[in-house]
């Protein structure tokens, strides 16, 4: 077991969730040390080294060399940078400062230089352009009481991600979900393997999820131009991304599913665009009319999943500045239990995501 810190993106209790739920999967041994917005310390076996490219909702894994030190082990780095987490006064006079104390270790061995990410800490996106992992991101993450020091082992690829979205042959930007929100819901199911099914694909953005992590694939939508779309994109995604599992689609409506399934994971129909934000009344009105439709997806749901449901049920921001989210007892009478749920906020959506990970049974 080593020491690791995680920084994770926009929305880390559900990149926590998700998480947790890739490392049972991936039968990664792990314990947390010091949870903190943004980031965790945890002691892990170094298989999360190899598998940590697969996270959608985490930024970047660093190996702790020390705390309150470390700073002589530091391997020697020709280009480097430096990256600040946690600290409350953090700013370019402390950057530069660390900056320089590595850089005049290194320089005892041979030439070395640091370089200025855009805010006091790197991005993934910085350091791949910059030629990442030969060029290496030094992290200081200070928790109150002191530091974390480590080195960044490995990134979640964001021009990866972007190619998954804005690449593909069939586009339908405000309907289709972002692939690292697709990627979380498919690890949030915790299965490595199986048969898993999108009963309202669209454009395949979750099914082509299934795919690059080598599940058997299966979409449906009851829109048989965006199922032509989808196949068009899925073609694209076999070609382009070397993939070779095999997927089916197919015409269908939610309300009735067939076959057998290990896990649905799918973001439904989700209502009309808002306009505005709604009162309370008005989002209880909205959020009831949906449901009854939900109900009828999820009896059918009930006859064709075995395992696991991961289901994105929207929620409403409120003009008074609150959000509803309803409570559906009704899962439990159709024989799910909620495992989790997560909102996830979309900056210029009115519409927030209530994530829930459902057991079967
Ligand atoms: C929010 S979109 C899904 C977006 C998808 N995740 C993507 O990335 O493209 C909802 C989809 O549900 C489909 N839909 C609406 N009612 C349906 C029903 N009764 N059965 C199946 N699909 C339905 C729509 O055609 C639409 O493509």
């Amino acid at each position: 077991m080593k020491l690791y810190a995680i920084i994770f993106g926009k929305n880390p209790d559900l990149s926590w969730g998700e998480f947790n739920a890739f490392a049972r999967k991936h039968n990664i041994r792990v314990h947390p040390v010091l949870r903190k917005d943004g980031w965790v310390i945890i002691k892990s076996s170094e298989d999360l080294e190899r598998e940590f490219r697969w996270l959608g909702g985490a930024l970047k894994l660093i190996r702790i060399i020390g705390r309150d030190s470390g700073l002589d082990k530091a391997p020697y780095s020709k280009l480097f940078t430096v990256s600040i987490y946690g600290h409350r006064n953090g700013d370019w006079r402390l950057w530069r400062k660390l900056g320089s104390e590595l850089k005049a270790r290194f320089k005892q061995i041979g030439p070395s230089k640091f370089f200025k990410p855009a805010s006091i800490f790197a991005m993934p996106s910085e350091l791949i352009l910059k030629g990442f992992p030969r060029v290496r991101d030094f992290s200081f993450i200070f928790d109150g009481e002191g530091f974390w020091f480590g080195e960044t082992v490995a990134v979640t690829d964001p021009f990866e991600l972007k190619k998954l979205d804005v690449g593909r042959p069939y586009q339908r930007p405000i309907l289709s979900i972002p692939p690292r929100l697709a990627r979380i819901m498919v690890n949030l199911t915790g299965l490595r393997r199986g048969k898993l099914l999108d009963p309202f694909c669209g454009v395949g953005t979750i099914v082509q999820e299934f795919m690059l992590q080598g599940f058997e694939a299966y979409g449906s939508d009851v829109d048989g131009r965006v199922v032509r779309g989808a196949r068009k994109n899925l073609e694209w995604l076999r070609r382009e991304f070397n993939v070779r599992s095999r997927y089916v689609l197919e015409v269908r409506d939610a309300r009735n599913l067939r076959g057998r399934f290990d896990a649905v994971v799918t973001e439904p129909y989700l209502g009309k665009p808002l306009k505005r934000e709604l009162s309370i009344s008005e989002a209880k009105r909205a959020s009831k009319k949906l449901d009854s439709f939900y109900r009828e997806v999820f009896r059918s749901i009930s006859n064709v999943a075995t395992r696991s449901v991961v289901f994105t049920f929207p929620a409403f921001r409120l003009r008074n500045g609150g959000v509803y989210r309803r409570n559906r007892e009704w899962l439990e009478d159709l024989g799910f239990s909620i495992e989790a749920r997560y909102l996830d906020y979309e900056g210029r959506h009115r519409l927030i995501r209530d994530i829930h990970v459902l057991k079967v049974g």
